[in-house]
């Protein structure tokens, strides 16, 4: 077998003269008659020309005329440097070329399903998930991937640096409650009992602490049966670690630490010592959600009390009934087209996916020496009102202002963060500006599930309240703040984290907060619990989705084009058709009965 001796982007003009093998596949072939042939040779490094002309041995040019797109070959030859006009700026190659003096055929190809492009491939996702194999090919597919080996890679190198120990945990574990659904496996041993994937490693984490394992990481699997979203799929990794000893302040700088170096590292980018801080309650407000994209500022301001001073009956009741509104300044960046209503319209539009009854949008015009305000609202703000509402949002001329009401707080800051993040997609703010990192702190510990009439843990219920909400816990749990921290990059969670509880008492009353009682938390996490009996340190922890990081990183916006086998959005691979039927036998074994009519 002709064996490479350089990948093919190594063929540079310092090795001109040289003799070199490279293997690979044909990628493109181009014949230009008089027994000049193009051959350009890839491999995962890149693309090479070789050339075949009728100098080369007789096996060669034989060999060439009978090859076809994405053979697999190796080739020896010689690395010529090209004359300059020939020099193709382009490729990472293009100053040599390798004249061929031998070509071995390690296996042909059949007609492709689709071409192997440069970039992406063109053809539709099952498509691609169904040659998943060639379409990582691709090379952009193949960049993807290899920016998550380096990302990993560099995170290793950092956390080993600061001492942390990489530990595996089981991914059969026992069915415990985390937010998502379970994937359960049958047991064959033990009839009518099951193993359950984990969403996360948290508990198990958490058990290492008390083992006094003190720094920990794992890239971790994990597994939740939930909808597949951009963003999201049925099984994921986590960069998934746990410190003792440790509060808030470890785990955000070691994480500033951490991505400042990876980022540099992986792709050369410089980001700052310290993220921004942001509560979650001024995120809600000043962005109209807990992951905002701080690539553009544009934020939104309470428009109540200008509501409440206006004649607008309708928008006015809902403030004045304890409701809120929201308002967002829409800037004009091209004078020379101004906002048509039906453009005001679709922003408001956007506010209705989050239930926005209330919404309305008002435009400063010129008029005399002044502006004033128009739309089909302007009419209930006098001009008093209307130049306060000019100078608070500092509208110019042809600039926009979106207005939404809602009786909900969380309701109306969505239906304002909706409209923002349309605008940052429209206006193109986003677009060259690179990692936008930011903390969101200090989350509530609690959410109300009105359809289940009581209180569920926010993020999950190993979480630890904030010293001075303990007394809250008692008589008011929806005041309670947890010591809960989100890491957002250009719009998107990235991680989430908390510093635990490690006493079994306050453990215990957060369990019965949500519903558990001594009997239920016993059964679900007694194993947990009773660990909390035997010198459990302080710790706190953190899980960064490598997916989603590398995703945002890659520019993509589906988390699949950075998973080499990903399911599709309905959670099938059409390569290896998964999920798929089992034999009789193999339900027999494992005690289970396929209901007749779920089969049909
Ligand atoms: P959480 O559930 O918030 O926290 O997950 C942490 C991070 O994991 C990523 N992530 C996902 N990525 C792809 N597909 C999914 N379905 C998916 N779900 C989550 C996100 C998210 O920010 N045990 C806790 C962490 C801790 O407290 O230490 C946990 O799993 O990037």
């Amino acid at each position: 077998m002709l064996k490479r001796t350089i990948y093919v982007s190594e063929a540079q003009a310092n090795l001109a003269g040289k003799e070199v093998i490279v293997n690979g596949w044909v990628h493109r072939i181009r014949e230009h008659g008089e027994g000049l042939t193009f051959i350009n040779v890839r491999d995962r490094s890149g693309v090479v020309q070789v050339i075949v002309n009728d100098k080369s041995p007789s096996q060669v040019r034989q060999t060439a005329k009978g090859l076809k797109n994405e053979y697999c070959i190796g080739v020896r030859g010689i690395v010529r440097k090209r004359d300059d006009s020939l020099i193709n700026k382009d490729m990472i190659t293009g100053e040599v070329e390798i004249e061929a003096s031998e070509i071995e055929v390690f296996s042909t190809c059949d007609t492709l399903p689709f071409a192997i492009s440069d970039d992406k491939t063109q053809a539709k996702e099952d498509l691609r998930l169904k040659y998943r194999y060639l379409d990582l090919r691709s090379g952009k597919m193949k960049d993807n991937l290899i920016l998550r080996t380096r990302f990993v890679t560099a995170i290793r190198k950092h956390l080993d640096s600061k001492g942390f120990l990489e530990i595996e945990t089981p991914t059969l574990i026992r069915s415990t409650p985390e937010g998502a659904r379970d994937f359960l496996v049958p047991s064959r041993l033990y009839e009518g009992k099951f193993y359950s994937l984990p969403q996360s490693p948290q508990l198990y984490k958490q058990l290492l602490m008390v083992s006094g394992l003190d720094r920990y990481y794992q890239v971790a699997r994990c597994y939740r049966d939930e909808d597949a979203r951009g963003d999201r799929q049925l099984e994921f990794t986590q960069l998934d670690l746990e410190m003792s000893f440790a509060d808030r302040e470890d785990v955000l700088s070691l994480m500033e630490g951490l991505f400042k170096d990876v980022f540099k590292e992986v792709v050369n980018y410089d980001l700052p010592d310290k993220f921004v801080r942001i509560p979650y309650a001024d995120a809600m407000n000043s962005y109209g959600c807990d992951k905002p994209d701080l690539r553009f500022d544009c934020r939104i301001s309470d428009f109540s009390e200008e509501l409440k001073a206006s004649s607008f009956e309708k928008a006015k009741a809902v403030v004045c009934n304890g409701g809120f509104a929201k308002a967002i300044r829409l800037p004009l960046l091209d004078k020379s087209k101004p906002y048509s209503r039906k453009q005001l319209e679709e922003y408001l539009e956007e506010a209705k996916i989050y239930k926005n009854k209330t919404g309305f949008f008002l435009k400063a015009e010129k008029e005399g020496n002044g502006l004033a305000l128009s739309g089909s609202a302007a009419k209930f703000f006098d001009a008093g009102q209307q130049a306060a509402i000019i100078s608070k949002f500092a509208l110019e001329e042809g600039d926009a202002l979106l207005v939404v009401a809602d009786e909900k707080w969380k309701a109306a800051c969505a239906q304002a963060g909706s409209m923002r993040s349309r605008m940052g997609a429209q206006l193109g703010l986003t677009q060259g500006k690179g990692f936008a990192f930011c903390w969101i702190v200090d989350f509530p510990l609690f959410s109300y599930n009105e359809e289940l009439g009581h209180w569920e843990a926010e993020h999950h219920m190993f979480s630890r309240p904030k010293k001075e909400h303990m007394e809250y816990l008692d008589t008011d749990p929806g005041k309670v703040l947890g010591d809960l921290y989100d890491l957002v990059l250009n719009g998107y969670e990235v991680a989430s984290g908390s510093v635990r509880i490690n006493e079994i008492e306050l453990q215990e009353k957060i369990f019965e907060i949500c519903n558990y009682s001594k009997e239920r938390a016993q059964k679900a996490f007694g194993f947990l619990l009773e660990a909390f009996r035997y010198g459990a340190p302080p710790h706190a922890g953190i899980a960064p989705g490598i997916d989603r990081m590398c995703m945002i990183i890659q520019n993509e916006t589906s988390i699949k084009e950075v998973i080499a086998f990903p399911k599709n959005t309905f959670a099938v691979s059409p390569m290896d058709e998964s999920p798929s039927e089992v034999s009789e036998e193999q339900l027999r074994e494992l005690h289970l009965i396929i209901d007749a009519k779920e089969r049909k």
